[in-house]
């Protein structure tokens, strides 16, 4: 088990409820989500979580993959869509970056505050625009640690860097904004067509950004 891994797996137990204070910014992405997606689609939400995203949006589309380097991340979420009765979620303990993913299969692919934690936001998008078919829909939420943030939210956060510093949280925690999302979709051939800079105590960008059909790197 890598470090990441085992990171993600202590935090998943208590992730849903350190997540209730920013329930204004999630709601809002699912909401914004909610209404691009479509009955046909085959869904992959890249760094699933709980599971609380890929539940809620089962009803409006074909499937979903979720996946999730975290297993107990992947427990909870399992247990999420039993109690629901949800069967076209399949969650699984996998990375994005797995060989058995096919290229141009998915029409659409979450990244759900994702990018700030990554270890290259750049290779993750370029591998979105792999997996996704010709004129996909990207849509990802993202803290954007670099922007306005309150108080408490920024003493918590000055709180993580400095662990990360001393590597006792092993994983990068980005102080991106939203300008830098823009740029890293348009390098990687996305153009945005829907976007919300939301805010609650902390900055958050919801982007949906269009495969272009003809890129060049
Ligand atoms: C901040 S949480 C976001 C969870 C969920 N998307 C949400 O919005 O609540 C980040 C999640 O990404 C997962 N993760 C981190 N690196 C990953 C990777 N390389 N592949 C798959 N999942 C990853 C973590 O285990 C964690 O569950």
């Amino acid at each position: 088990m890598n470090k990441s891994e085992k990171f993600w797996d202590g935090a998943s137990k208590n992730y849903d409820k350190t997540e209730e204070r920013f329930e204004y910014i999630h709601s809002r992405s699912r909401e914004n989500t909610s209404k691009l997606l479509k009955g046909g689609d085959i869904v992959l939400d890249y760094g699933c979580g709980t599971g609380t995203a890929a539940c809620q949006f089962s009803s409006l589309v074909k499937e979903i993959h979720a996946i999730d380097i975290s297993s107990k991340m992947i427990e909870i979420a399992k247990e999420k869509a039993a109690a629901g009765k949800i069967e076209n979620v399949n969650f699984e303990q996998s990375d994005i970056f797995d060989s058995k993913y096919s290229a141009q299969s998915y029409d659409v692919i979450l990244a759900f505050n994702m990018l700030h934690t990554v270890a290259s936001p750049q290779d993750v998008i370029e591998r979105i625009s792999e997996l996704l078919k010709p004129e996909g829909l990207f849509i990802s939420v993202t803290p954007c640690l670099g922007q306005k943030m309150s108080f408490l939210v920024n003493l918590q956060i000055q709180l993580v860097r400095f662990l990360c510093k001393f590597g006792l949280i092993p994983i990068p925690i980005r102080r991106i904004t939203s300008s830098e999302v823009n740029k890293l979709l348009e390098t990687g051939g996305f153009q945005a067509v829907e976007s919300e800079e939301i805010y609650k105590d902390a900055s958050s960008y919801f982007v949906a950004a269009k495969k272009l059909k003809k890129h060049n790197k």
